[in-house]
C-alpha cells in the first residue's frame, strides 16, 4: 500500500523565501515537522514522500517534459534511435526521470547522485529502472570513478530539475557532459530567469554561455510550467534537448565562476 503524509505548507506571509529555501511541515503524531524542499535526505528515506509532495501537490511536469522534447529531438535524427541510447541520468535522486525514460522505451540508462538516499529510494522505489546506481559526487570524480563512468560508453546525458539553486553546479554538468562519446544526446531543464540576461550570477552565465556554443546544438528549447510554487503560482522552467558536438575545452571550465 502507497503510504500517504500529511503535509501542510506554511502560511503566506511567513513565506517570502527563495525556491531553494522553502519548506513544508510533516504533519506526524509525536507534531509538525519542518523540513525543506532541498533536503532530499530526509524526503527520500520516506516512501512516496517527495512524489506526494512534488508530482501531486505541486503538479512537477518535469521528468515527462523533457523525456518529451528528447524522444523528438532524437527523432528528427536519422543516425540515433530512442530507445538504443545508453544514457546517463544525473542527479537521478529516487529515479523519477529514470521511470520516465524506461517507460518510453530507453533500455540501458544508469543513475547518479551525489546522496547515498538517492540511492537507497531507488532501489527501494524503482529498482528495475537502473542498470546500475551510482553515489558519486560529479564536482569531484576521482580518475577510478571517471573511468568506470566512461566504460559505459555513454551517448546521452539527462539532468532534470538537479541545475542550479545549490544542486549541481555547471562543473559537475560539464564533467558528465565530457563524459558521453564525442557526440551525443543530451536533455535537461533550467529555470527561465537562468536564460534572463540580467542574471548576472556566474551559474547563469555559464549555463548560458554552454547552451549557446558551439559544443551544443540545440534542437528544441521549451518554455513550460515546471511546478507550482506553495502559493499556486505557476513556475516556468526552459526543457532543453540538444546534440553534442564536442567536448567542452578545460579553458572553458578554467574560466567558470559559480558565483
Ligand atoms: C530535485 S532532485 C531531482 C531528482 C530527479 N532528477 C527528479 O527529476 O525527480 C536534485 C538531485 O540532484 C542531486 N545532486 C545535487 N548535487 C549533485 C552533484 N554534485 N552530483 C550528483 N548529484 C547531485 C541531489 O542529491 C538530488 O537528488
Amino acid at each position: 500500500m502507497i503510504q500517504r503524509y500529511r503535509i501542510q505548507f506554511p502560511r503566506a506571509d511567513v513565506d517570502d523565501l527563495a525556491q531553494d529555501e522553502t519548506f513544508f511541515y510533516l504533519l506526524e503524531p509525536g507534531g509538525k515537522r519542518k523540513i525543506r524542499f532541498h533536503d532530499y535526505r530526509e524526503i527520500y528515506k520516506m516512501p512516496g514522500l517527495y512524489e506526494q509532495l512534488f508530482y501531486e501537490r505541486l503538479k512537477c511536469q518535469s521528468p515527462a517534459k523533457v523525456t518529451s522534447i528528447l524522444k523528438s529531438s532524437v527523432a528528427q535524427s536519422q543516425d540515433s534511435n530512442f530507445s538504443e541510447l545508453r544514457v546517463l541520468d544525473l542527479g537521478a535522486g529516487n529515479g523519477m526521470m529514470g521511470e520516465c525514460l524506461k517507460k518510453e522505451g530507453i533500455s540501458r540508462l544508469v543513475g547518479v547522485d551525489i546522496i547515498p538516499e538517492g540511492y537507497d529510494a531507488a532501489m527501494r522505489d524503482r529498482p528495475f529502472v537502473y542498470d546500475a546506481y551510482y553515489t558519486y559526487d560529479f564536482c569531484n570524480l576521482n580518475s577510478e570513478q571517471r573511468d568506470e563512468m566512461a566504460s559505459w560508453s555513454f551517448d546521452c546525458l539527462t539532468c532534470v530539475a538537479a541545475l542550479g539553486f545549490g544542486d549541481i553546479p555547471t562543473k559537475a554538468f560539464i564533467e558528465a557532459f565530457n563524459l558521453l562519446k564525442k557526440n551525443g544526446w543530451v536533455g535537461f531543464n533550467i529555470k527561465e530567469t537562468f536564460l534572463d540576461k540580467s542574471d548576472e550570477t556566474g551559474f547563469s552565465k555559464t549555463i548560458r554561455e554552454l547552451i549557446f556554443s558551439e559544443y551544443l546544438d540545440i534542437f528544441i528549447l521549451e518554455r513550460y510550467r515546471h511546478r507550482f510554487s506553495i502559493e499556486g503560482e505557476e513556475l516556468y522552467y526552459f526543457a532543453m534537448a540538444g546534440w553534442k558536438n564536442g567536448d567542452i575545452p578545460p579553458h572553458f571550465i578554467e574560466s567558470i565562476d559559480e558565483a
